[in-house]
């Protein structure tokens, strides 16, 4: 399930209820709705878990420049399930946008042939202004 996906793949640095550590790993709740309130945000995260992340950013007010790595061993559909369930763990439910619909195998296996680096997945999160 995706609560155990999330443990097993993600939990050890944003923590088990996604508050993350202040300065080094970014909180997932609360954040990582507004991630996706467009189809490019969706684009984004999707990318950001197959090819991983690098680079400064700020998350509610606290910076990061981080390394997070690729997690493009994982399935399509092991992929969405961690991320549906980040989207609404903790009450990150309560802040998607109205008629999100959630992922799919399908919003991953096209990006598959991107083969972005960390920071140009970066590059796209700073031209699309999420904050
Ligand atoms: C960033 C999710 C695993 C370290 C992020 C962001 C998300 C995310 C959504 C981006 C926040 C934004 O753009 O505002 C996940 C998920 C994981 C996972 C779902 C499991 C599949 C990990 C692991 C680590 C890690 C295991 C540490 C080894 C980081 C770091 C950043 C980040 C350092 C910020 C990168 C930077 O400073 O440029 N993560 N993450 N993540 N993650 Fe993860």
């Amino acid at each position: 399930s995706g609560a155990v996906l999330y443990q097993q793949n993600c939990a050890f640095c944003h923590g088990e209820k996604g508050l993350g550590r202040t300065g080094a790993f970014p909180p997932l709740v609360e954040h990582a709705p507004t991630l996706v309130q467009n189809n490019e945000g969706r684009s984004y995260v999707a990318q950001l878990l197959l090819y991983g992340l690098q680079g400064e950013l700020v998350v509610k007010g606290q910076r990061y420049n981080g390394v997070m790595a690729p997690f493009s061993h994982l399935k399509d559909e092991e992929l969405a399930a961690i991320l549906n369930y980040v989207l609404t763990a903790w009450g990150n439910d309560k802040l998607l946008p109205q008629g999100f619909k959630p992922f799919t195998a399908a919003d991953f296996t096209p990006l598959r042939s991107t083969r972005l680096t960390p920071a140009q997945v970066m590059a796209q999160r700073i031209r699309l202004g999420l904050r």
